[in-house]
């Protein structure tokens, strides 16, 4: 009952509405604690990850419905009690709440994050940061707790531009006492997001580029407001259905893509030989079934190729007219795929974080296994180019991050069911 069983061969045609942003939704939420009164969250989507955020924040007192498409969270009487473990346990982005609790309470207690098993990806960066800001943390064996009697403004130089400590120090600053310079900070659209949304609020944030590297300026004490905010589109399901379609070949319109968050899969695409036409409503993507192999391609910190789209770009590699190389530079261990690709007849061989790929004529559907979120959405692209049936268990990792990509793929003229 956990599984999707997919008919591969065909092309794509056809249209698909591409949801929110889990990336920008998740911090945003986490945010809504430091709202005097309801935040609207608007096209939000309705993942796995948004129902662990809701349950951690209703654990902690917080009032939460649905109505349509948007989230609605009054965290009025939200309290710093310890964190519910299994919650915390099975998604990283729960640190994202270490920040606004800080910013709320002065304290927070939880279990270490979990998340994708893609690498070991710790959180010093997070609290060393928080650190500066007079944050104390005492570590127990499952557990931590996070305090600060009063938090202090500074200027924070990241070691590198984490997305997540990168958000926790925004979230904290909002109620420091004075300005936070945040050096370094990540430059993913999502944290432009969180800056959007807390601006809307009532914050005073400034986001700038010096040298090519983002500094964001909070000034801190300045009290949210109620207010409703807009997610924006998903860009990296956006750019796995792209990416189905330069495996696949087809003519897909993908409703609502944020062409200009996607600069790097446009650009790939292009030099595929595909054709993609990008208007205010979305992108239009029309390609031949991919036959040209990436000489090397390295993932990399926004606006270069996301690490995100990189094992469904492995996908469609397998069945290239020669051989291709990427190189996983952002995580250690995303490289998991790897193995499940192979019983599918892909010709893989890593060294250490580097794959090298030789592409044959076709892959034979099977029975595979998602270990992670975006392994899994590659294993359903491999499923789309492969010849037969394939059938993809753990599906629950795939719906994490997709509302329900055999719907979306189905849009567009696949043989695909969740079963
Ligand atoms: C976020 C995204 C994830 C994306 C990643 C990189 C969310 C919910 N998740 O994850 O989808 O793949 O950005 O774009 O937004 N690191 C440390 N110490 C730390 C923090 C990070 O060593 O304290 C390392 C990580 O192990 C990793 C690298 O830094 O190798 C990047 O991590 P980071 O940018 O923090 O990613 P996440 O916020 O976890």
């Amino acid at each position: 009952m956990d599984s999707i069983h997919v008919r591969g061969g065909n092309p794509l045609f056809g249209e698909t509405k591409i949801q929110g942003s889990k990336n920008a939704v998740l911090p945003i939420m986490a945010a809504a604690l430091l709202v005097e009164g309801v935040s609207v969250i608007e096209n939000c989507p309705k993942i796995a990850d948004v129902d662990h955020m809701q349950k951690l924040l209703a654990g902690i007192g917080c009032v939460i419905h649905w109505r349509n498409r948007s989230l609605y969270i009054n965290a009025e009487n939200a309290n710093d009690n310890k964190m519910n473990s299994e919650s915390v346990g099975k998604m990283r982005s729960s640190i994202m709440l270490l920040g606004a609790m800080l910013g709320r309470f002065g304290k927070a207690v939880m279990n270490y994050p979990g998340g994708c098993v893609i690498g070991a990806r710790p959180i010093d960066i997070h609290l060393n940061a928080l650190g500066k800001m007079g944050v104390t943390v005492k570590k127990e064996k499952n557990y931590f707790t996070a305090t600060s009697e009063k938090l202090t403004g500074t200027v924070i130089e990241l070691p590198s531009p984490s997305v997540g400590a990168s958000e926790n120090v925004i979230l904290a600053a909002i109620n420091a006492e004075g300005i936070t310079t945040l050096r370094n900070a990540a430059p993913e659209p999502e944290i432009v997001a969180l800056c959007d949304f807390l601006k809307k609020a009532g914050a005073k944030i400034d986001i700038k580029t010096e040298e090519g590297k983002v500094i964001i300026v909070i000034q801190g004490g300045v009290r949210l407001n109620p207010v409703s905010f807009r997610i924006p589109a998903d860009r990296i399901v956006a750019g796995t259905y792209m990416l189905g379609v330069l495996g696949a070949g087809g003519h897909v319109f993908l409703k609502d893509a944020p062409a200009s968050h996607m600069r790097a899969i446009i650009e790939l695409a292009r030099e595929m030989n595909a054709d993609v036409n990008v208007t205010d409503k979305g992108i239009a993507v029309l390609a031949d079934c991919i036959t040209k192999p990436l000489k090397y391609l390295e993932t990399d910190i926004y606006p270069l190729f996301p690490t995100d789209l990189q094992s469904q770009l492995l996908s469609i590699l397998t069945i290239a007219d020669g051989e291709s190389v990427i190189c996983e530079k952002i995580f250690e261990d995303r490289l998991k795929v790897v193995p499940q690709l192979r019983k599918m007849g892909a010709d893989i061989s890593i060294s250490g974080n580097i794959a090298t790929i030789r592409g044959v004529s076709r892959l034979k559907g099977t029975k595979v296994k998602a270990k992670e979120l975006r392994g899994g959405a590659a294993l359903v692209i491999a499923g789309i180019i492969a010849e037969g049936n394939t059938i993809i268990s753990k599906r629950q990792f795939i719906e994490r991050g997709y509302e329900d990509i055999a719907r979306d793929f189905r849009d567009l003229g696949v043989i695909i069911n969740n079963v």
